[in-house]
């Protein structure tokens, strides 16, 4: 399976900012990306369409929703349904970033429905999951960690294929903090998740990619990859601009 090394662009750039970053990254990894190797920019709303126009037509490189509503349509005010992203041009969409949990409020519950909603509605779903520092100093981080994938993963379909679903592991304290999590930290995390994963889906435990997230940058992302159960990165900050998030996809 190729590794996926993905931008999370939050709540910014305009529709110019954006198009004009993904050209530029785009332009900076033409023809250099490793064949084992995908990339994926998770852009807002607005500026879906204008990142999809350059990633279109562009081999291994896919255009991804921060979220999605559950509904096929209907009284949602402010909200987006998958069948939307996809008809801007969507293959993925993320779910349950921490942000979403710790700033908006979205509850296990909700994550899970959002990931069986998209996976069933034909986007492949990121499901982002992770510990707060008060939970690390409690000892929580597997309890955390088995917790929010047993509900995010609920009820997907029982025939998904493995390469749609996606689990980024972003351990709260180290987002957007410069703290990256230490090595030790992150293989002991994602063999929790991969464990996990065979509890729940044993026949394709080994072929869903577990992503890390938390202050990924290009002078640690090549060591980082290396790392057992990391699968790629999730990468915010850093991804912000064009030539250091094309320095992490070709680390
Ligand atoms: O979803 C990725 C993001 O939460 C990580 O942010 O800025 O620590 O790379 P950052």
């Amino acid at each position: 399976m190729k590794k996926l090394m993905a931008a999370n662009w939050k709540m910014y750039k305009t529709r110019a900012e954006a198009k004009a970053t993904a050209e530029d990254f785009i332009n900076r990894i033409d023809g250099k990306l490793p064949a084992d190797r995908e990339v994926l920019i998770a852009a807002p709303y607005t500026a879906l369409e204008s990142v999809g126009s350059v990633l279109e037509g562009k081999p291994d490189s896919y255009l991804c929703a921060e979220n999605l509503y559950p509904a096929e349509e209907g009284a949602f005010t402010g909200e987006i349904s998958p069948a939307m992203l996809k008809d801007v041009g969507c293959s993925y969409s993320l779910a349950g970033h921490s942000e979403r949990r710790h700033i908006m409020g979205e509850t296990d519950q909700m994550v899970g429905d959002k990931v069986a909603f998209g996976l069933k509605n034909g986007l492949s779903m990121i499901l982002c999951i992770g510990e707060t520092i008060e939970q690390r100093k409690a000892g929580e981080v597997q309890k955390i960690i088995d917790q929010q994938l047993e509900a995010g993963l609920k009820n997907i379909p029982a025939d998904f294929a493995p390469e749609t679903v996606v689990v980024a592991y972003e351990p709260v304290w180290a987002i957007g903090t410069g703290e990256v999590a230490g090595e030790e930290e992150i293989v002991e995390a994602h063999g929790f998740v991969r464990k996990m994963l065979k509890n729940i889906f044993p026949e394709k435990a080994n072929e869903i990619r577990i992503l890390y997230g938390g202050s990924v940058k290009p002078a640690n992302c090549a060591q980082i990859i290396a790392l057992d159960n990391v699968d790629g990165v999730l990468v915010g900050g850093a991804s912000l601009d064009g030539e250091s998030f094309s320095q992490i996809a070709l680390a």
